[in-house]
């Protein structure tokens, strides 16, 4: 005779094995990150596009951005509520975002994406733990 309770027991053990790197950060790592902003970026209290936009389309935007300049010779993109920005990853991003190991790196870390944009690109020097 099978003991249905002991079955269950062992798959439910063998459930919390299984997943027990998953649960065991939870506590710590898990959150995904709050990237942190500089008092630039605080004073112009806005990004490019709106913050929901931001988080889940910036690569599409900076894709955009690289094609206008690189194939159409654009320099200028209107923004949320009008607002010109140079189409730039160095002079413009990272102007706002000149904590790009506290913010960008943040972020890219916990979801482990390395882009590679900054094998020409040249990364702001940081004040502290710069690269
Ligand atoms: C192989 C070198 C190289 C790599 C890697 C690279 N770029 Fe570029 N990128 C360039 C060059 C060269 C230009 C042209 C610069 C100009 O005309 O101002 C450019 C221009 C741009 C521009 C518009 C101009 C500016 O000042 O930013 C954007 C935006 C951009 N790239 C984004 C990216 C992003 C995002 C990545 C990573 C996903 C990336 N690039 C990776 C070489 C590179
Ligand atoms: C004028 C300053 C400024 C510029 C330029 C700027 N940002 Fe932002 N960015 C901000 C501010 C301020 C916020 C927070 C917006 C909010 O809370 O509504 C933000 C938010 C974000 C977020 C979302 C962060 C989160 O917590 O979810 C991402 C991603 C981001 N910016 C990427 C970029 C990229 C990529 C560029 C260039 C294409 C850029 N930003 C240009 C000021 C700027
Ligand atoms: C709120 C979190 C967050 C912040 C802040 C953030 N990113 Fe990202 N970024 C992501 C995520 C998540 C992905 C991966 C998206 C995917 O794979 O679809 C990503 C992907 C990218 C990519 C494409 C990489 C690839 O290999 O496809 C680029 C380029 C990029 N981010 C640039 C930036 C820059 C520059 C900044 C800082 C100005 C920044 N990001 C800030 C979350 C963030």
């Amino acid at each position: 005779m099978y003991d249905g309770g002991k079955i269950i027991t062992g798959l439910i053990i063998g459930v919390i094995l299984l997943s027990f790197p998953f649960w065991y950060n939870l506590g710590k790592a898990a959150k995904f990150p709050e990237p942190k902003l500089t008092p630039k970026a605080k004073q112009a209290g806005q990004c490019v596009e709106t913050k929901v936009y931001m988080k889940a389309h910036h690569m599409q935007l900076l894709n955009k951005w690289r094609d206008d300049v690189v194939r159409k010779g654009y320099r200028l993109y209107v923004g949320l509520n009008g607002k010109m920005f140079k189409m730039s990853l160095q002079n413009e991003c990272l102007k706002c975002h000149s904590n790009k190991q506290e913010f960008c790196d943040k972020c890219h870390n916990f979801v482990d994406v390395k882009p590679y944009c900054w094998e020409c690109h040249i990364e702001p020097k940081e004040a502290k733990g710069g690269k």
